[in-house]
């Protein structure tokens, strides 16, 4: 008999319209950081609220440590030992970290919350674990990867033995990773077990023992990480094979289509993010931007599509001055933007999936003529682009907020090409991609350079940064430092020059 602390039996999960979990069975082992994998809107982020107690199966067992279980809600859950760290953070943004870990289970002096005691529990929690949080801070002022510590110093408050972390490296620089992946092995060596949801194939085989694959609801198996590899795993999850480099024909840049003349831009601290930057892409050319996160690339792209204010300098497209436009002019004059964070920015979760994708043109024609909207026009083309982007919903009538995270970004994405802007800017484009939809992402990255567009291209994965574009800009400290072409460097020498160390490399321009 095998020692499993938790053992999904035979789980069925319905949503009107879709099987979201046809009867899939997953086995985690004491101790052993399991991963699930499986392509956007495989049933990943369903099959563990289900074991979270948010969703109640249709069908099926749970047992936790042998024993059979009811989880009718998160509460039972705690008290089973199992801990969830969500796709999209819960967090109340003006709590601490401390009131929010202890949030519904706070300590008691009397009748009052005693914080001294839960900054106290907290803090301990924190140093024992190695997560460096400091319980005192507001989570507002806390980087997102700080943020996700406080979701499992939260579970582990709660008595977690088990953790579930719904693509945890998704949200995360990769220096964060590599601190994360650290903290996942400290969590094991004090005799927890974890369950890890990631698309990154590299952090299965680099951190997980075993890997159990679903595809579109159905379990396909578990393997042994160690007698497997990226190309396995992969074809197991998508049913075909993949391919991990996208083919692309050399640039044909015409005329300048942005132009960025000494820029200069301040976050919300007054703190200048951007520092007089120069940056020209032209038309026909994917530019990528390289940097470490908070080097001044959201803030780059805020000016540029308006959301953030600049404090010098000039943009121009196409030659007209857009510096001082409002967002909703710079957008018509030709700019789409696959923001960085989709939630905030890129759809309102409460519209269905149909009216998110008419965003930023439902008051134009065709959809709306003489004030009244056509919503025939708007749902055919809805239906068009779900169709063309694989987003996998039961109906363009489906709330944004009932799609899978992948789902709901290759929603975003389809919106803002369809929309055929002269410059297209992708912030963290496959983020939370599987990898088949990331090479249809990028191949369609090419196909807009090939038709001409300006594609402005922000990406922490060096992988993709080098795959895709023609050019690279490496930003650093609000400037870009270097322009390296693609071909000529490597992941080292980005690195190196992401941490702001000089090219000296013959025939490199600057
Ligand atoms: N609350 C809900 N109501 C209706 N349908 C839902 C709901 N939650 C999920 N679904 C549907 O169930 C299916 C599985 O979604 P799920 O979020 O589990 O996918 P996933 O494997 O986590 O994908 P991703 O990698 O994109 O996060 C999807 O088709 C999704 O649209
Ligand atoms: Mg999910």
């Amino acid at each position: 008999m095998e020692n499993y602390v938790i053992e999904m039996l035979n789980i069925r999960k319905e949503f009107p319209g879709i099987v979201a979990n046809d009867n899939i069975t997953l086995q985690v082992k004491k101790g052993e950081i399991h991963a699930l994998l499986g392509e956007n809107g495989a049933g990943k982020s369903t099959l563990m609220n289900v074991l979270f107690g948010l969703y109640q199966p249709e069908k099926g067992e749970i047992r936790v440590d042998g024993k059979k279980v009811e989880i009718n809600d998160p509460n039972v859950a705690n008290r089973l030992g199992i801990g969830m760290v969500h796709q999209h953070f819960m967090l109340i943004d003006t709590f601490t970290v401390a009131q929010n870990i202890v949030l519904g289970s706070e300590p008691k002096k009397g009748i009052k919350i005693d914080m001294k005691k839960a900054v106290r529990e907290v803090q301990e929690l924190s140093d024992r674990y190695g997560l460096q949080v400091d319980a005192t801070a507001k989570i507002s002022d806390i980087s997102v990867g700080m943020q996700q510590r406080v979701e499992i110093l939260k579970t582990l408050y709660r008595g977690a033995n088990v953790v579930i972390l719904d693509e945890p490296t998704a949200v995360l620089t990769p220096q964060e990773i590599k601190e994360l992946i650290v903290i996942l092995k400290t969590l094991i060596k004090e005799g927890k077990s974890i369950i890890l949801i990631t698309h990154k194939l590299k952090e299965i085989m680099e951190v997980c023992d075993r890997c159990t694959v679903i595809r579109k609801g159905q379990g396909i198996g578990t393997v042994e990480v160690s007698e497997t590899n990226p190309n396995d795993l992969a074809s197991l999850m998508v049913g075909r094979e993949i391919r991990f480099s996208t083919e692309k024909k050399p640039a044909e840049p015409k005329e300048t289509i942005l132009s960025i003349e000494g820029l200069t831009v301040q976050d919300s601290r007054h703190v200048d993010m951007v520092k007089e930057l120069d940056l020209d892409i032209r038309a026909g050319e994917i530019v990528g931007i390289a940097g470490v996160d908070g080097n001044g690339q959201t803030e780059l792209i805020e000016a540029i599509t308006g959301l953030r204010k600049k404090s010098a300098g000039k943009v121009t497209l196409k030659n007209q001055d857009i510096t001082n436009m409002p967002v909703r002019a710079i957008t018509e004059s030709g700019v789409s933007h696959i923001p960085q964070d989709r939630h905030k920015l890129g759809l309102v979760l409460d519209y269905s999936i149909g009216e998110n994708i008419v965003l930023q043109t439902y008051y134009q024609k065709p959809y709306s003529t003489g004030g009244f909207l056509s919503f025939k026009r708007i749902f055919d083309k809805a239906k068009a682009l779900i169709e063309e982007y694989d987003v996998r919903t039961p109906s363009h009538l489906s709330k944004a907020r009932t799609l899978s995270g992948g789902n709901q970004q290759k929603a975003i994405i389809g919106r803002e090409i369809d929309r055929n802007p002269d410059l297209l800017i992708a912030a963290q484009p496959t983020r939370g991609l599987d990898v088949g939809a990331i090479e249809f992402i990028h191949k369609r990255l090419i196909e807009q350079r090939d038709q001409g567009k300006a594609v402005l291209l922000v990406s922490f994965e060096l992988d993709e940064i080098l795959n895709v574009s023609d050019r690279i800009a490496v930003m650093f400290d609000g400037k870009i430092i270097a322009t390296v072409n693609p071909k000529e460097t490597n992941e080292q020498e980005l690195g190196l020059l992401m941490a702001g160390s000089k090219l000296e490399k013959e025939g490199a321009q600057n």
